[in-house]
């Protein structure tokens, strides 16, 4: 559970995120709004790669804006990136195991953890191929098996399924499914596509312009008018 008080992120005269209050209470929660709603800004605080000007973060207890960023893997926390971030020149297999490095898990104990998470995403079958050589999906594939090594609790996907095609994003969708029970996290999933929100999200908070506009069942909010209105503004 994410608790969510008077979070604004301030850039000079832009507030990515002005006075957001929520609790993000459900196992697999949606995040959506127009493009430049703060979406990844909430990510990016959340991960310790921006410091809000004012609010609070309580995960289950902890304070989690205390924490640096490693400290918060260390949690838990865990991310992917709008932009895949996969180390070019390490094998698949090394690209998840060094995220072990920041979490004290080595040898035996290792080397399962990422066989578990290689087959859980299909990329079992190419291991040891470099980074440099993978397609989109595989990329995507790379940085979700690499969130789910380590004792996951919160685990943050910025636009998994950018990209994808129709056949990609139903495994995707299967694969996203299937991590709270296989893996025990919670979910933030932060995606434009709208069917894969409803078809995984039970809850959905929706941000505009740095305001909360909405958080509720996935269905009612995505049938709500302001919102709908909201991503018209956008398409
Ligand atoms: N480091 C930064 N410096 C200045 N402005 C930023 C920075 N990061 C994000 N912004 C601004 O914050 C707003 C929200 O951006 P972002 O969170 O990336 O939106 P989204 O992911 O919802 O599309 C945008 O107007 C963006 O230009
Ligand atoms: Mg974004």
């Amino acid at each position: 559970m994410i608790h969510i008080e008077n979070l604004t992120v301030q850039f000079g005269a832009v507030k990515p995120l002005d006075n957001l209050n929520v609790t993000l209470d459900v196992t697999i929660c949606g995040l959506i709004g127009p493009n430049g709603a703060g979406k990844t800004t909430l990510l990016n605080v959340l991960s310790g790669f921006i410091t809000p000007v004012a609010g609070r973060i309580d995960v289950d207890g902890t304070d989690l804006l205390s924490l640096s960023p490693i400290q918060r893997v260390g949690l838990g926390l865990r991310r992917s990136f709008q932009t895949e971030q996969v180390v070019e020149d390490l094998s698949v297999y090394d690209n998840v195991l060094s995220l072990l490095d920041h979490v004290g898990v080595r040898g035996e104990e290792a080397a399962q953890q990422v066989s578990r998470a290689l087959h859980f995403t299909g990329l079992a079958g190419i291991a040891a191929q470099i980074g440099g050589e993978l397609n989109l999906y595989q990329r995507r594939m790379l940085e979700i098996a690499r969130s789910l090594v380590g004792s996951p609790r919160i685990v943050l996907f910025d636009e998994p399924g950018a990209g994808m095609t129709e056949n990609e994003g139903e495994t995707l969708r299967e694969t996203l499914l299937a991590i709270p029970d296989e893996f025990g996290p919670q979910v933030l999933l932060i995606d434009h596509d709208v069917d894969l929100i409803s078809a995984t999200c039970e809850k959905t908070l929706v941000l505009d312009f740095g305001q909360y506009l909405t958080y509720g069942p996935t269905a009612s909010v995505l049938a709500d008018d302001i919102v709908r209105k909201a991503y018209l503004g956008m398409e």
